[in-house]
């Protein structure tokens, strides 16, 4: 039985799955500041059009350019590895596999997007690009994406993160980068952020604000804005994880999968790796798909499906997602990349679809599961990956009481060498487990009141 299932370069998927096609009800439309739909032209001042025709595409299948490929390479297609070891000292019946993202170049699945949103920028004639990160890996990749494009990338990071991942900043301007924590006081939204608290943590919510009003602003039209997950384009450009694991699976003949896992914080690596899969669940396959949150940000295993902007102050249009409402400042966990009040639209509707399982995990037992994979399989995950080892463990520990053997796939979306900070709380017993309190969430959920509400649309098969 091989460990590891590679894929010659010429294998590689060309093109992206997009699962609006397949959706057994239809999406629901960002709304504007009016309540009424947004027409593709109102992003324009965000985003490039050419990608914006893929946010809002129905095109099943939509070509990867030859140029982005040609980048990609140089880490994909990414191996698959069967965890023998893990399996073996968890004693599990199941056969257990996870998908390696962490061998790109930052280290991560983010630049399976960033690559192809600095091309499509770069086409449209966009000279600078400005984002957020949460624990680095996204400020990280667009800066690589950037360098390898030719475009200029300026990153706000989430004040967390930056004191607590100082070398994220570091590879940040390796690769031409500016990083700065946010909140700052360069923009609009940063300075109202700090006025309301001088010492917050910060949040995705306020530094994707930031990074809009310094894209929206810049007079000579040439900056956009780019973003690490949650849209549709972004899950989409990730799909190319999970057609590869389909067609590795097959090469050494799995073919029934039973349980597809992957760490959600605005969704795009899970999407990335599950929707192949859920298509296959809707054409009528029993799957187990599982998004995985932390138990301190449970957008979407406790927040209501409803209409909230993407960011704090309010520059994103509405979009239809599970969400913990936009002023919602997550406890400082170490998976800061799993701290967002939101989630991808596309998830949530096929979570109301009851296509897919949310779970939430808290954060000592994810820190458990990583250590148990560093002392088994030897990778130092992410703190955010760890969500998605855990949620493994726990569906092997489920196989072998139920004595069935299960295939299990989940996604190492990152590895953790930047984040070893983490580790060390971990081992010191410093970390503990955040549970958020239900008057909380209500709180938190009065952002909300008064926004326009969007409807439950399912076809009740599963
Ligand atoms: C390694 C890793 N995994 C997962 C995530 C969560 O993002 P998403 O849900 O978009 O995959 C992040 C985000 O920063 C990350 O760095």
């Amino acid at each position: 039985m091989p460990v590891r299932v590679v894929l010659n370069q010429d294998e590689i998927p060309r093109q992206w799955y997009n699962i609006a096609a397949d959706l057994p009800s239809p999406m629901q439309p960002p709304l504007g500041p009016d309540g009424n739909p947004i027409s593709p032209d109102m992003l324009a001042p965000v985003f490039p059009m050419n990608l914006i025709e893929q946010e809002v595409s129905q095109e099943r299948w939509i070509d990867i350019p030859e140029e982005v490929l040609e980048i990609l390479y140089r880490w994909r297609p990414s191996p698959l590895l069967r965890a023998t070891r893990l399996e073996k000292a968890l004693g599990t019946p199941a056969r257990i596999y996870y998908k390696n993202e962490s061998v790109s170049p930052p280290g991560s699945h983010k630049p399976n997007t960033a690559v192809p949103q600095a091309w499509y920028n770069k086409q449209f004639g966009i000279e600078k690009l400005t984002t957020e990160t949460g624990a680095g890996q996204w400020g990280s990749a667009l800066s690589f994406a950037g360098a390898l494009v030719g475009l200029e990338v300026k990153v706000y990071m989430v004040r967390i993160s930056f004191d607590q991942k100082p070398f994220r900043k570091i590879m940040m301007e390796t690769w031409g980068g500016t990083c700065i924590p946010s909140p700052s006081p360069n923009t609009q939204a940063g300075r109202a952020a700090l006025e309301k608290d001088p010492d917050t943590p910060g949040s995705l919510g306020i530094a994707i604000s930031e990074a809009i009003e310094e894209a929206v602003t810049d007079p000579s039209g040439k900056t956009r804005y780019s973003l690490g997950s949650v849209l549709n384009h972004v899950l989409l450009h990730q799909t190319i994880i999970g057609l590869e694991a389909k067609k590795q699976l097959e090469k050494i003949g799995e073919n029934k999968v039973d349980v597809v896992i992957g760490c959600a914080g605005g969704g795009s690596n899970f999407a990335g790796l599950a929707f192949p899969f859920v298509l296959d669940k809707i054409n009528g396959a029993e799957i187990d798909i599982i998004p995985v949150e932390p138990t301190s940000c449970p957008t979407m295993t406790r927040a209501p499906f409803a209409y909230d902007h993407g960011d704090t102050a309010k520059m994103t249009p509405l979009l239809p997602m599970h969400t913990l409402g936009h002023d919602f400042i997550p406890p400082p966990i170490h998976a800061g990349g799993l701290r967002y009040h939101g989630i991808a639209p596309l998830i949530s509707q096929t979570i109301v679809e009851g296509l897919i399982s949310p779970e939430a995990i808290p954060q000592l037992e994810c820190y458990e599961a990583a250590v148990t994979f560093a002392r088994t399989e030897g990778f130092v995950v992410a703190p955010e990956t760890s969500h998605a080892v855990a949620s493994a463990i726990r569906e092997a520990k489920k196989a072998k009481e139920e004595g069935k053997e299960k295939v299990i796939i989940f996604n190492m979306s990152g590895h953790g060498l930047m984040d070893l900070v983490g580790y060390d709380k971990y081992f010191a017993g410093e970390l503990v487990n955040h549970v958020l309190p239900e008057d909380e969430i209500q709180r938190a959920l009065n952002a909300i009141e008064g926004l326009p509400k969007p409807e439950i649309n399912k076809s009740g098969k599963w």
